[in-house]
């Protein structure tokens, strides 16, 4: 039975991740802060470390007491559009606690290093987004992938550690954190939807996203540990079929059964247009069926419902106020 370490396994996607892990016989060892992820996500059948990846002495001290054989490392603060604002705190988490990581697998001779990158690292202008492009990173936290994304190449030529990264996009589903108001824009209009609130989106509505529902991404993930043709390759992945956020919009108020009003707030600094090509995914790991939105987004309702409105905590520590959004200071 492999042991594996997961990152961020209280986050959204790390959870799921961790059930589809323990699904396929893995012993599961659960890390994470706590700081964007929820105790009760985590499967009771893994072991549970509260810890962060900054912490360098206590991964070592982890690493020492488990011969992990393979390490998925979604651990990252990934509010994209707030990354500008606090430079040193992404760069941090995002990249020294992956160094942090990659150093140990190294040193302990893991099989195999699964990284959950972005489509961020592609930039603007870069459409479909394919894995051959070079990566243009507009924001510090595609950065800080790409950065991560380079180090892991490095590790594997200089020391042959294995690797496989994942560039997700927008992905969405049950246990999402909706109250988190710089990014999941459906679990925003969810959340808006349960407090009584309008809508509020950025700009006219118009930029374009592809919508990719968990349960769609978190097999693939957990697959990538042995299959042979995803070693030290890089893939998209993620629903092909694109929206306009208007049209999200409707989508998910049709999901919720509930209409509501929108408020548009000026367009923030955001890469306008955002899908990329899955064809690679599909050639290694066969062609997946595709929840629809409508689906995704339905199952998704129910949950929230269940779950009820979350409170939006403000991030404390913003390094840089020049030209934040206004929704986004604290008040
Ligand atoms: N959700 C998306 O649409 C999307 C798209 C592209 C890439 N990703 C990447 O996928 C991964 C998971 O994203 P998610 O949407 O599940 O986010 P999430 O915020 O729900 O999960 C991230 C988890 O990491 C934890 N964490 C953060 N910093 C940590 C640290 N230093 N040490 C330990 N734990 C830490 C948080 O507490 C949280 O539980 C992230 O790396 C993210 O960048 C997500």
């Amino acid at each position: 039975m492999p042991t594996t370490l997961v990152t961020g396994a209280a986050g959204f996607i790390g959870s799921h991740l961790v059930d589809a892990l323990i699904e396929r016989g893995h012993t599961v060892v659960a890390l994470d802060d706590l700081s964007g992820g929820f105790r009760d996500n985590v499967n009771p059948k893994a072991k549970f470390i509260e810890a962060s990846c900054v912490d360098h002495k206590r991964l070592a001290r982890l690493f020492n007491e488990h011969a992990f054989d393979y390490v998925f490392h979604l651990a990252a603060y990934a509010a994209e559009g707030l990354s500008h604002f606090i430079k040193r705190f992404n760069y941090t988490n995002n990249v020294i606690g992956s160094v942090n990581l990659i150093n140990e697998s190294v040193n302990h001779n893991v099989k195999r290093f699964i990284f959950t990158s972005s489509i961020a690292v592609y930039g603007k202008n870069q459409l479909p987004m394919r894995e051959d492009l070079t990566p243009a990173p507009e924001d510090s936290y595609g950065i800080a992938k790409y950065a991560v994304e380079l180090d892991l190449k490095a590790s594997h030529e200089m020391f042959g550690l294995d690797y496989v990264i994942f560039r997700p996009h927008n992905v969405y589903g049950e246990r999402q954190n909706t109250g988190d108001k710089y990014r999941n824009v459906i679990g925003i209009f969810m959340n808006q939807i349960l407090a009584g609130e309008p809508f509020t989106i950025f700009g006219d509505g118009e930029q374009k996203r592809a919508f990719s529902y968990v349960g769609d991404i978190a097999p693939i993930l957990a697959e990538s540990a042995t299959h042979k043709g995803a070693r030290n390759e890089i893939f998209n992945v993620g629903a092909d079929a694109v929206y306009t956020v208007n049209e999200l919009a409707n989508e998910v108020m049709s999901a919720m059964g509930v209409e509501t009003e929108i408020r548009h707030l000026p367009a923030r600094n955001e890469v306008v247009d955002a899908w990329s090509d899955h064809a690679k995914v599909q050639r290694v790991f066969g062609k997946q069926a595709e929840t629809q939105l409508s689906e995704g987004l339905r199952s998704m309702a129910e949950w929230v419902r269940a779950t009820g409105a979350r409170k939006s905590k403000p991030f404390e520590g913003i390094e840089i106020e020049k030209n934040l959004p206004p929704s986004w200071r604290n008040a």
